[in-house]
């Protein structure tokens, strides 16, 4: 936790005595993610062990008075185990752009409140500066007894921390509590004590994954990620689940694709037994073969709001840079793992290619790829996997298929795709496909739903992984030494009349398959340039 008692010398918060509180309403798992506009507003969020009583935040920048700010709570009562959880967001508004404030979390029954949990982050630039940004998804725990953590979800937090980014996107599939569904909280708690050594300090922006999706938690399935997490709103009927914001020059973008997508894989019942809630829950047996398929969910409110959002941003000319991040992948040609989904490639990639979006950010497939610039797309060249059949994948067409002359690729021309999946999960996926004729790079392709079926063993049942293939033009690059690394990204504003650019810095964990490391050595330096609107 080195970082978060250091940063500053503890705020006294509490000057009178609040002994006649009773319970646990300690601070642990302490979070922040960026207000509506991360120049001026911040949102500290933390869970309790039992309900806070007067939950507040303390706030003070070196030049200004100290303020307090009262945190308001999000609970839910976990559908599968009965155990509710107390999460807290202090919404802080008003702060001056760039600038380093020093915060301690407390409540009348903090059982430390006398020496309260403290640290600090700095608010984003306003206008056109520079900037540094992170990204990996699918991170886990650290606790090797949760399906699919891995202690190298550790080591990734601080990796975060060598970088000291201004903040970082995490690109679903948090810590798979799905996959550990009678101790769903359990998992939370563990990811949310891992991320706390670097997300206290400074923000992390996540989207939900597939892993997200927990039976009996809400609609579909979100209530403890969206109790945990309070973003950005998009006016909709879907709070929390879809957001942007704006640093300098670049507008963000966060989707959640489990809407569009053709896969499912959600959590499903394997079988032969069903899955039983706990008794207080009042919920029935999950039957065997029953999954969340949450394909439609917000019937196109989700792809409205996006095209709504590019077009405002089209009109803006203070925007550069348009950076969307979501979980599935359009473009992936992991042999192991998922594959390309078509339903992305309907649904937004043609509003990628209208608007022009710069980078699409994703995880899902626990690899790193990089894509060429794509524009457009090839109708009916994708391959039936079973029969060979003609099947329209919409494979996307790269603009370019080398290293342009001056090094640096102009993502005015196409959008670069790069799945950043290495957080740290048990599951490595750094294999790839090839043509076994050509030895070209070959994607497996989603291009319709996989419902679980019994797969011929005594009431078991199973998903098929994609239907379909096609030749991976599109692949610029694949790390097939690890499944494990981070993405560094510094924006330049450039100058008027000039170029801007953002170069990526992927950082991998070579030897993190076999055993945890943490070290992590640069594999590729990749710069995206364009000219300044
Ligand atoms: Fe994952
Ligand atoms: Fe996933």
């Amino acid at each position: 936790m080195t970082g978060v008692t250091a940063a500053t010398a503890p705020l006294s918060i509490f000057a009178g005595d609040a002994d006649a509180a009773s319970g646990d309403g300690t601070p642990e798992q302490v979070h922040l993610t960026w207000g509506e506009d991360p120049a001026t507003s911040v949102v500290v969020s933390w869970v309790s062990p039992e309900p806070a009583v007067q939950p507040s935040l303390r706030l003070k920048a070196a030049a200004s008075a100290p303020r307090t700010v009262a945190a308001l709570q999000r609970a839910y009562t976990d559908g599968m185990n009965g155990q509710t959880v107390y999460s807290y967001h202090a919404r802080v508004d008003g702060l001056e752009p760039g600038t380093e404030y020093h915060y301690a979390v407390t409540a009348a029954n903090d059982h430390h409140r006398h020496e309260p949990l403290t640290a600090s982050f700095r608010t984003a630039p306003r206008g056109r500066a520079a900037f540094r940004f992170t990204s990996f998804g699918d991170l886990s725990t650290p606790n090797a007894h949760w399906i699919l953590s891995s202690p190298q979800s550790r080591h990734a937090v601080l990796a975060v921390e060598r970088f000291a980014p201004l903040f970082h996107l995490l690109n679903g599939d948090l810590c798979y509590a799905n996959l550990n569904p009678t101790a769903q909280p359990a998992v939370w708690a563990d990811f949310g004590r891992n991320v706390q050594a670097s997300a206290s300090l400074r923000p992390w922006m996540p989207c939900p994954g597939n892993h997200e999706v927990e039976f009996h938690n809400g609609p579909q399935g979100y209530a403890a990620y969206l109790a945990r997490y309070c973003l950005p709103d998009n006016g909709t009927a879907y709070p929390g689940l879809w957001y942007r914001f704006r640093i300098g020059s670049a507008l963000f973008i966060s989707l959640s694709a489990d809407d569009v997508i053709y896969q499912d894989c959600g959590p499903m019942i394997g079988g032969p037994e069903p899955l039983s809630p706990a008794p207080g829950t009042g919920h029935a047996p999950i039957p065997p073969g029953t999954s969340i398929y949450n394909r439609g969910y917000s019937d196109g409110a989700q792809t409205r709001w996006l095209e709504q959002t590019l077009e405002q941003a089209a009109k803006d000319e203070t925007i550069d840079w348009i950076i969307v991040q979501m979980h599935q992948d359009a473009l992936s040609s992991a042999r192991d793992g998922n594959g390309s989904d078509k339903g992305i490639r309907e649904a937004w990639l043609p509003l990628f290619d209208r608007y022009g979006v710069d980078l699409v950010l994703c995880g899902h497939d626990h690899d790193y790829e990089r894509s060429w610039p794509v524009r457009g797309c090839h109708h009916g060249v994708g391959r039936d996997a079973a029969t060979g059949a003609a099947v329209d994948t919409l494979q996307p067409t790269p603009v370019v298929t080398s290293l342009p002359a001056d090094g640096r690729f102009d993502t005015s021309r196409g959008t670069v795709h790069l799945i950043l999946g290495g957080g740290g999960t048990s599951s490595p996926l750094d294999r790839y496909g090839a043509d076994p004729e050509t030895g070209r790079p070959l994607a497996k392709v989603i291009t319709r739903r996989n419902p679980p079926v019994p797969d011929g063993a005594a009431g078991t049942w199973s998903r098929a992984g994609a239907d379909a293939v096609e030749d991976a033009i599109w692949s610029a690059r694949r790390d097939t030494d690890t499944g494990y690394g981070i993405g560094v990204f510094d924006l330049d504003p450039g100058v008027p009349g000039g170029f801007t650019s953002i170069t990526l810095r992927y950082y991998h964990a070579v030897g993190a398959d076999r055993e945890p490391t943490s070290n992590y050595e640069l594999f590729e330096t990749v710069e995206f340039a364009k000219r300044r609107r």
